[in-house]
């Protein structure tokens, strides 16, 4: 890191892990706050991939992975979704392969066939003359955040995910557009549902937390919402579906997160939740499949005709909601903030409607599930057997 100094007057900003709408008005009010302060605010792109692959002596790689910001290149930036900074799911401390350019005769650790380049990112912010750095990530790029601060990085972070499951903030943007986006996805099958009198599966995003499938199934009305705290019971489900036929509702909407899981192993039921081969440099499986086996069960159980769709990254494109826009503004401006506070090792969080700064450790220490006030507000609203479906399994 830089020599000694007070006040930060040149930090680093990177985004990490999947995008998400709102992240681009972080990087813009981060900048506006900066320059405000006399603080200079240097964009590294493709997260964590930006330093450990960055070969300074090389003016090509520079520009590809750095981008020094100022007020004109960020402007209008907070009105697209996506990240102006490119992001990747790099974890320098499990590299799979590290750049060609330091590959001959590496001194990196390595166990299991995984590289740590740690250093190397620590050399690289030095190199830049970086006195501090904002990460903006979920649970996976703030865990490296917490390790290069142990290892005495001046690190700020700010919460991002659809999944909306970091603990220690009530929100993380890019959640809300998500839930938008999916709602309407739901009210738009609802009407070809009723036409052809067909059970549709909504299968949403949500890995270990069931946050959007709660959201978008009671704000679109889903008849089914199954959440991955809750497994179920696919004969539940269907005799749920059975008696809303029978009282002359010819038609159903069964919301459901990626990572829902069937009581008894979706193996039996002759499917999978995962596709394609392989783990991310952060252990995680390649989620999706599980809307089209609760199709193919729910029609073998009920006999009604089914149909699944998989709603995937469209959660994740387009521009952000106001709310995230507004949100992710005032997470910017409190990093930037504790930046100038010097604390380090942190994380902005939101706390009902105040943004407040909290330990990185407590942030990733565990994934936030969804809650009771939002699943009793799911059950209030959908019929009784789902209740037990519920509260049963
Ligand atoms: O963690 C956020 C998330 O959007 C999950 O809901 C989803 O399983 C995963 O990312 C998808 O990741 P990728 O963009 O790498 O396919």
């Amino acid at each position: 890191m830089g020599a000694s100094f007070q006040t930060p007057r040149r930090i680093g900003i990177l985004t990490g892990g999947g995008d998400v709408p709102g992240l681009n008005s972080v990087i813009k009010s981060v900048v506006y706050r900066g320059a405000e302060n006399g603080i200079e605010v240097t964009g590294i792109r493709r997260g964590w991939e930006g330093l450990t692959h960055v070969n300074l002596d090389d003016p090509a790689s520079r520009e590809r992975y750095i981008l020094p910001l100022d007020r004109e290149n960020t402007r209008t930036i907070d009105r697209d979704g996506g990240t102006m900074l490119h992001t990747s799911r790099t974890n320098p401390s499990k590299m799979k392969k590290i750049p060609e350019f330091l590959a001959a005769g590496h001194s990196f650790p390595e166990k299991d066939g995984r590289v740590d380049m740690s250093a190397q990112v620590l050399k690289n912010l030095e190199r830049l003359g970086l006195d501090a750095l904002i990460a903006i990530g979920g649970d996976d790029t703030l865990s490296v955040a917490k390790k290069l601060f142990d290892m005495g990085v001046k690190v700020v972070g700010v919460p991002k995910t659809i999944d909306n499951d970091l603990a220690g903030t009530d929100f993380t943007f890019g959640f809300d557009t998500a839930v938008n986006i999916a709602t309407g996805a739901i009210d738009r099958v609802h009407t070809t549902a009723e036409a052809h009198n067909r059970v549709i599966v909504v299968e949403v995003m949500g890995r270990d937390a069931g946050w959007i499938a709660a959201y978008s199934g009671i704000a679109g009305g889903a008849d089914v919402i199954l959440i991955p705290e809750v497994p179920f019971d696919i004969e539940q489900v269907a005799e749920l579906i059975r008696q809303r036929h029978a009282r002359g509702r010819y038609f159903s909407i069964v919301v459901a997160a990626e990572g829902a899981k069937f009581a008894d192993g979706i193996e039996k039921h002759g499917g999978a939740s995962v596709a394609g081969e392989g783990r991310d440099e952060f252990g995680h499986l390649k989620l999706g499949g599980i809307g089209a086996t609760l199709a193919a069960e729910i029609e073998k159980l009920t006999g009604f005709e089914s149909r699944s769709v998989v709603l995937g990254h469209i959660q994740r494109g387009g521009s952000p909601s106001a709310f995230d826009r507004v949100l992710a503004t005032r997470y910017g401006l409190g990093a930037i903030d504790m930046v100038h506070r010097e604390e380090w090792g942190r994380m902005a969080a939101l706390r009902g409607n105040k943004i407040i700064s909290i330990p990185l450790a407590e942030a990733i220490a565990s994934n936030r599930k969804v809650d009771k006030e939002i699943l009793d507000a799911a059950i209030g609203i959908l019929d009784k057997l789902d209740y037990k479906v519920t509260k049963n399994s």
